[in-house]
């Protein structure tokens, strides 16, 4: 019998091929809390399958405590900077995660965020709540037009490229940066251009964020990049939370170095840094990125379709390259 092990509650529809095949063994944590890591080593013995979240760290004692015969870890999750690479390829153990399926979701709040920082939206809803008296005014909480100004896109990859598209229809110019360079498409769809991140950090009115998670991206928005922008210019965090110091971005919102920021994802998750907290001018999520119930769904299956693949004895759907 094949052993499927799932390390939190997902969408019990995605695990039903699972279920009603005999040939497998489902186990499932079901909590909606992350599951402690003494508890998911002892999870894991004896899987031959892995089905995780983004908040399970899965390393070399993970991989191993499961056992020789563990053959695939299938994230759900696009990102993936919650495995050890290295670990995978030294046992050989397939890495899958779930792109595409959560593109617009993710792009819909970061242009959610964009829209609710520029248009100091989280602010207007506080005062309501707060029982603040209010009336319509021609100068009560102005915020800043986004037609016609620049978003710069840091990693132009599915989402940051799906962003890209709802910024142009409204109204936003495009550049971006990306690893490999150019994209033609992109440039002749929404006018975009590419710029090297020094350049989109000065010119930019919105920095959106859209890289991967690793060492090369830790803290890339650091204290310097930050005074790379303009003090009129907001960031956009849908990524991951340490691509941004976020000590350095308390401080540059407090000296007034850039105009605001929204955030979804933060550097020590749960964990909001206390100097964000009580900002007017800060728009803080709490990583509802690919949180709906469609996408949620279409997470689970495709993780739980590259562990059948791979169980089966097929290629992964989509694995990561793990060398
Ligand atoms: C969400 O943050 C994901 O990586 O899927």
């Amino acid at each position: 019998m094949l052993r499927v092990v799932v390390t939190g509650r997902i969408p019990g529809e995605a695990l039903e091929p699972f279920r009603s095949d005999p040939a497998f063994e489902l186990v499932t944590w079901s909590s909606d809390e992350p599951i402690p890591s003494a508890d998911l080593l002892d999870l894991v013995r004896g899987a031959h399958a892995i089905i995780t979240l983004l908040t399970d760290r899965v390393d070399g004692d993970v991989l191993d405590a499961a056992g020789s015969q563990l053959r695939i870890v299938s994230n759900v999750a696009v990102g993936y900077n919650n495995f050890d690479l290295a670990a995978f390829a030294e046992r050989g153990v397939v890495a899958t995660t779930t792109p595409g399926v959560l593109t617009d979701a993710t792009a819909d709040i970061a242009l959610a965020l964009i829209l609710m920082v520029t248009r100091r939206l989280g602010e207007g809803e506080r005062a309501i709540r707060s029982g603040e008296p209010w009336k319509w005014g021609m100068f009560y909480k102005l915020g800043t037009a986004i037609a016609g100004r620049q978003l710069g896109i840091v990693g132009l990859g599915a989402i940051g490229r799906a962003t890209a598209a709802r910024a142009h229809a409204c109204g936003m110019t495009i550049a971006y940066t990306r690893r490999r360079g150019l994209d033609a498409e992109c440039d002749e769809t929404l006018g975009a251009h590419y710029v090297e991140l020094p350049e989109l950090l000065a010119t930019s009115d919105v920095v959106s964020l859209h890289c991967p998670y690793s060492e090369q991206t830790h803290h890339l928005i650091d204290a310097r990049a930050l005074a790379a922008m303009s003090p009129s210019a907001f960031l956009v965090n849908t990524a991951r939370g340490p691509v941004v110091d976020e000590a350095a971005l308390v401080a540059a919102l407090d000296a007034g170095r850039i105009a605001g920021a929204g955030l979804d994802v933060f550097e020590h998750e749960p964990m909001v840094h206390p100097g964000l907290l009580a900002r007017e001018n800060v728009v803080l999520l709490p990583h509802l990125g690919s949180a709906t119930a469609e996408t949620r769904l279409a997470m689970a299956r495709l993780a739980a379709e590259n562990a059948m693949a791979v169980l089966r004895g097929n290629e992964p759907l989509s694995a990561v390259s793990v060398c």
